[in-house]
C-alpha cells in the first residue's frame, strides 16, 4: 500500500535525521565535560564504622565498606593496622572489586588490576588506587580523606 500523503517532505527527513545526529554527536562530548564540572556526588570528608564489624577480620583479608556512593576497602594487614582504599579505578573512574582468591583488586571496565595494596599492576589504570586514613578512636574506624600538605 502507498502512502498519498507523508507528514514531512524528504527535506524535512534528512534535515531531522542530520540534526538529531548532530545532536547525538554533541551530548557524547559535552556530557562527560558536564560530568567534571558538576560531580554527581560529593566524596565525605570522612566515615565511621563500628570496630566491631571489622575487628575479627582475618589478617591480609578485605571487607567493602561504603564510601559516600563508592566502595572502600578495608584491609587488615598483617602487622595489624588497617589500610584503606577507595574502590574507584584510575584509569576510567569505574568501581573495582576485590578478587580473594587472587588477592588482588580487578576492574572489569578494561581489565585493570591492582595488587593488594592498591597499586596498579596490569591493565591500562595509570595510578594506585588512592589511599585513604585510619583511625582507631574508641570503638570506631575512622577513616577520612589524607590530609592535603
Ligand atoms: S576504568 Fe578501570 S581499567 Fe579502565
Amino acid at each position: 500500500m502507498k502512502i498519498k500523503h507523508s507528514l514531512y517532505s524528504r527535506r524535512q527527513f534528512l534535515n531531522g535525521l542530520i540534526g538529531g545526529w548532530v545532536g547525538a554527536v554533541a551530548a557524547i562530548f559535552i556530557s562527560p565535560i558536564l560530568k567534571f564540572v558538576t560531580p554527581a556526588y560529593k566524596e565525605p570528608d570522612d566515615v565511621t564504622l563500628p570496630l566491631a564489624d571489622y575487628k575479627d577480620m582475618a589478617p591480609n583479608t578485605v571487607k567493602v565498606f561504603p564510601w559516600g556512593a563508592k566502595p572502600g576497602f578495608l584491609r587488615l594487614q598483617a602487622d595489624g593496622t588497617y589500610l584503606a582504599l577507595v574502590g574507584v579505578c584510575s584509569h576510567l573512574d569505574c568501581n573495582v572489586a576485590w578478587q580473594p582468591d587472587k588477592k588482588k583488586f580487578f576492574c572489569a571496565c578494561h581489565e585493570g588490576w591492582y595488587d593488594e595494596n592498591g597499586k596498579n599492576i596490569a591493565g591500562p589504570p595509570p595510578k594506585p588506587l588512592r589511599k585513604l586514613q585510619v583511625a582507631i578512636d574508641g570503638d570506631t574506624i575512622v577513616v577520612s580523606k589524607p590530609a592535603v600538605a
